[in-house]
């Protein structure tokens, strides 16, 4: 049972429809805004309330708000889709909130239900729904949940006031290149996530500790950064905001498995499960970054694609370090990665049969 209602408190914000055309027209990602936010607060003692929805605006904040200082922080991203019908769809809503529940426990921040983190994804949706672009061209409402401390207190401890709010963005592609094969700069120098850290938890630290090695790859030509584990800085992770795949020539799917510094995607998740549909005995595997460019050397790997909600499936062409470079297959997108993307967005654009019930 959902408590919460996030009713419409005020109707304002409204972008004129000749401007939200030109948006839609080109979204690029996460650049334009819509016209309203959902937002719900938590208080210790009382737990959640204020739902509503509200029009799209900067947020008062006291300089003093913990999550300024401490970055206890947390967020999700997910998708609504149209279908050719009309009809606005997000994709396995309930594994975002059941991550948002983990990743609120790691960052000692208060959870919330899944009918509620649902109810508050279809109040925007609902609210902005001329903003849910049409299914051609691949574009969606990317949808942004976050959650932090906006207690004002300069303690170090779990925050006794929380703000969640829901904005949401029209997008088109994640990279500016488009679906082109991605560069990526193995970083030697930096890692994402530590042992026994906040890894697996979609936090803003997260992010915040991959932006150098981001930075270091953009020098270098590369569009992402793949990171080491921490402990041993051998073993694949993941890129700044994606999981990675690995192909076999022998018709393989390989990724990394979770060992706590990796983000359980849920993309990721959906490949797993669409590659055992098709046979290709998808294993979770501690992938030894050295022995992986040796079989692209070998030929046995024959591609690699980075996922993701917000990237969906990207192939990888290319790995470069400060050592060398290494061509994955012939550079190009791999037949495996474009045909899994294709089901994919086949099942979230309503054009495949939702076979495994994840639309909602
Ligand atoms: C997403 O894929 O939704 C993320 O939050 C990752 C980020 C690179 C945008």
């Amino acid at each position: 049972m959902s408590s919460l209602a996030f009713p419409l408190a005020d109707p304002a914000r409204r972008v004129a429809d000749a401007d939200r055309e030109a948006i839609r027209a080109a979204p690029g990602f996460g650049q334009h805004f819509t016209d309203f936010m959902a937002h719900a607060q938590w208080r210790e003692g009382e737990g959640w309330g204020s739902d509503e929805v509200i029009p799209f605006g900067p947020l008062q904040l006291s300089p003093a708000a913990a999550v300024l200082h401490y970055a206890q922080e947390i967020f999700e991203g997910l998708k609504a889709f149209r279908h050719e019908d009309g009809t606005v769809w997000t994709f396995r809503p309930e594994k975002n909130a059941e991550r948002l529940q983990r990743s609120a426990r790691r960052l000692a921040l208060p959870e919330l239900p899944t009918e509620d983190f649902i109810a508050s994804l279809r109040a925007v949706v609902q609210a902005d729904e001329p903003w849910v672009p049409s299914p051609a061209g691949e574009q969606s409402l990317y949808l942004r949940p976050f959650m932090f401390a906006s207690e004002e207190f300069l303690g170090v401890r779990a925050a006794h006031g929380v703000d969640y709010y829901v904005i949401a963005s029209p997008a088109g592609a994640y990279f500016p290149r488009g679906i082109q094969p991605l560069v990526v700069w193995i970083s030697d120098s930096y890692a994402r996530a530590g042992a026994g850290g906040t890894g697996a938890a979609k936090c803003g630290g997260n992010y915040a500790s991959s932006m150098l090695g981001k930075k270091e790859a953009q020098a270098n030509g590369a569009d992402e950064v793949l990171f080491l584990d921490s402990e041993t800085h051998t073993a694949i992770d993941e890129l700044s905001g994606m999981n990675v795949v690995v192909i076999t020539k022998d018709g393989r799917l390989q990724t990394p498995a979770l060992t706590g510094s990796i983000l359980e995607g849920v993309t990721r998740d959906s490949i797993l499960q669409l590659a055992a549909d098709r046979g290709l005995a998808p294993s979770e595997d501690r992938l030894v970054m050295s022995e992986v460019l040796d079989r692209i050397a070998s030929g046995d790997i024959v591609e690699m694609f980075a996922c993701g909600t917000a990237a969906v499936i990207n192939p990888i062409g290319e790995f470069r370090s400060a050592v060398g470079s290494w061509t994955i297959g012939d550079g190009g997108p791999g037949e495996v990665t474009m045909s899994l993307r294709e089901e994919l967005t086949g099942i979230q654009y309503g054009r495949i049969e939702d076979r495994h019930g994840w639309l909602t």
